[in-house]
């Protein structure tokens, strides 16, 4: 058996042709155009990259994109000054605030200080409260995880009912996704470092979420045949015939997964361009309420 192979790049485009469609209408009807605001602190070049690709993507869909570099030393009281600023701005509907910040800067206070209604990574502690309970919805679901629902819907899976284990529990990805999977009837598990027998727990999964930062370390013979197999991890791996020297791979390693399997998503070209999709999504959301707000 060899799996579906899940291509996260045509559903990403289908996600940002139906914003730009969206964006575009809202301009002619109320000539409204949705900003989104990147706040970047220092000079991390991954970091910067991603902000990049962020705002060149809004501009491609016609949002428009507004953003803040602060130096790596900025303090505490300037980057909530900042997001205050945003936060009263009309003309900016979402703000993003790319982490992880400088280790001098306390990450909950400036993601708390962001409004609710801007919040489009959903990464607000009431945002995220609310994705946690029961029969109450946050405003906006962070990018990654929503962007892995999308691509689980692509193929065909089953959520009600399924077992699904997630790997990793970081707050962006492996912590959300368990609870939208929840909310979505899965079974869930969350192993992480300390978890004593992986295998075990892959083994029973219908649903694999692989959020860990580990080139390849999910194996084929670790999952259960026909799983789904969703891989968040990018990773470089040194690959002198590579024109950089290096090449990116997932968390899983797609080479034996793929004859397992039942679909897979493949590294690069799966989650990853979702992510950006996704935000693009909440953006014209944050700007649909703004427009709701505005009209009341
Ligand atoms: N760093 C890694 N992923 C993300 C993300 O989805 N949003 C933000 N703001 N920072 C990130």
């Amino acid at each position: 058996m060899t799996a579906f192979i899940i291509d996260g790049k045509a559903v990403a485009q289908r996600v940002k042709d139906e914003v730009k469609t969206a964006v575009s209408a809202m301009k002619d009807q109320f000539d409204y155009v949705p900003g989104l605001a990147t706040v970047l602190v220092g000079d991390d070049p991954a970091s910067a990259t991603y902000v990049r690709s962020k705002q060149r993507t809004c501009e491609a869909l016609g949002i428009r994109s507004i953003g803040h570099h602060l130096p790596a030393d900025a303090s505490q009281a300037e980057v909530e000054g900042l997001v205050r600023e945003l936060n009263a701005d009309p003309s900016v509907n979402g703000i993003l605030v790319q982490l992880p910040l400088p280790k001098h800067l306390d990450e909950e206070a400036v993601l708390n200080s962001i409004s609710l209604e801007k919040d489009v990574d959903g990464f607000h502690p009431v945002n995220i409260g609310r994705l946690a309970m029961k029969g109450r919805e946050p405003l906006f679901i962070p990018c990654t995880p929503a962007g892995c629902m999308e691509l689980l819907a692509e193929a065909g899976t089953t959520i009600s009912g399924a077992e699904a284990v997630i790997v990793g529990r970081s707050n962006i990805v492996g912590l959300p996704m368990a609870m939208l999977l929840q909310k979505a009837n899965a079974t869930v598990t969350i192993c992480h470092s300390r978890t004593r027998d992986l295998t075990a727990h892959l083994k029973r999964a219908d649903i694999v979420v692989a959020a860990i930062g580990r080139a390849r370390m999910i194996t084929g013979e670790m999952l259960k045949p026909g799983a789904t197999v969703i891989d968040v991890g990018i990773n470089r791996v040194e690959d002198p015939s590579a024109k950089r020297g290096y090449r990116l791979v997932g968390d899983v390693d797609f080479d034996s997964a793929v004859a397992v399997a039942g679909a897979i998503t493949p590294v690069p070209g799966g989650v990853g361009p979702m992510t950006i999709a996704m935000l693009m999504k909440n953006t014209l959301r944050a700007a649909e309420i703004a427009l709701q707000k505005r009209q009341s």
